[in-house]
């Protein structure tokens, strides 16, 4: 399958007014095939956001680009000018969703105009009722009403708005979509079809893979092929989502998938588990694993040596200096223990 989206070693970082560095994007590699969906997911504050901004290539301050390559259908975007990346890139190479995006809608524009800016921005040429036409036409594709078009956001419902910040977002059928947390703030009825949509949109061939990012697991094993966890600004794990979720191997996936049910399975096979302590400070780029200050198995290598990269390719790679094998049978061993542990845990503390 070819490459749409290759990544290498990017590192992007914060400056602080204070003249500090904020590295939440550190030497990150993965490719996104063509008519693949990859997720992304990382507990609140690990880089996912800026992780997003940064495949974009189009940066502000406090945002600053320090190394790596981002080449998307293979035309290499790192480094063009911000002028050239929005009128060349955005919208039709890649297209992205901010988070909280439905709720930045301004609401004393018709969500027409929006359009129109999206649309003028890439072709100054179109006439309103090239772009009406355009609109109505996607509109009815993606089960939104016309009407829709000469309303106002306040006059929408939560999921319609959702709804409506994809069509816009998409509306130049974009190479890659990225949606970061496009449901989280929806009930789960809306949280379904705002899913829904993300697929119809890539079957129908408007958007030609996906970026999708979470903190909520048990999302993203229905919704994507693959799935990267990220952890204090780097990529620890990447494989199927049925791998990862089933078979997560380094120790914060493992923690992170175990804080979680799969909605299929039940707590089937899973023990409920908080992750303690915090995630590290960004400023300081430690030598060894960023998890071992966490992690119940870290050892002291695990501290100060650092860890191999993970492969920038498709398939099944991890962060950890321990063994597979090692890693399998220390689980193995601790499970009788866990699920000791699990069953005395108040019923309330289970979500
Ligand atoms: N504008 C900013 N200036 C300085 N630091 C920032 C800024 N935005 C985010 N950060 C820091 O970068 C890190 C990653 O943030 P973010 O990418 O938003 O994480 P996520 O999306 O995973 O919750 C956090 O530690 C956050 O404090
Ligand atoms: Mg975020």
């Amino acid at each position: 399958m070819a490459p749409m989206l290759e990544v290498k070693n990017l590192t992007t970082f914060y400056k602080t007014r204070m003249n500090e560095k904020i590295c939440s994007v550190d030497n990150v590699s993965f490719v996104l095939e063509d008519g693949k969906s990859l997720g992304i997911a990382g507990e609140s504050g690990c880089g996912k956001s800026t992780l997003a901004l940064s495949v974009m290539g189009y940066y502000f301050p406090p945002l600053y680009y320090e190394a790596g390559t981002i080449v998307i259908d293979g035309q290499e975007i790192t480094r063009l000018a911000p002028d050239t990346i929005r009128k060349t890139v955005l919208g039709t190479e890649i297209a992205y969703i901010p988070q909280a995006a439905m709720n930045a809608l301004n609401p004393t524009r018709k969500i027409i105009r929006f359009i129109e800016d999206v649309l003028k921005a890439h072709d100054s040429t179109m006439s309103k009722k090239e772009i009406r036409s355009l609109a109505e036409e996607r509109f009815s594709i993606l089960n939104l009403p016309p009407k829709v078009l000469d309303q106002y956001a306040v006059e929408l419902s939560g999921g319609m708005k959702q709804r409506t910040v994809i069509a816009i977002s998409t509306i130049l059928s974009p190479k890659v979509l990225i949606a970061d947390e496009p449901s989280s703030a929806l009930d789960v009825s809306s949280q379904k079809i705002v899913i829904k949509l993300l697929h119809d949109l890539m079957e129908k061939g408007f958007v030609r893979s996906m970026l999708f990012i979470t903190h909520e697991l048990p999302l993203l094993y229905n919704v994507t092929d693959d799935i990267m966890v990220m952890y204090a600004g780097e990529i620890v794990e990447r494989g199927t989502a049925h791998e990862m979720v089933f078979d997560p191997i380094m120790p914060y996936s493992k923690g992170l998938m175990n804080s979680i049910i799969v909605p299929e399975e039940g707590t089937r096979g899973h023990v409920l588990q908080a992750i303690p302590g915090v995630p590290p400070n960004l400023k300081i780029r430690p030598q060894g694993c960023r998890f071992s200050e966490r992690c119940r198995y870290a050892e002291e290598p695990c501290r100060t040596l650092s860890v191999q990269e993970l492969s920038a390719s498709a398939g099944r790679s991890y962060r950890c200096r321990h063994k597979l094998d090692d890693l399998y049978k220390i689980y193995e061993e601790e499970l009788p223990r866990l699920l000791d542990e699990d069953t005395k845990l108040p019923s309330e503390g289970v979500k």
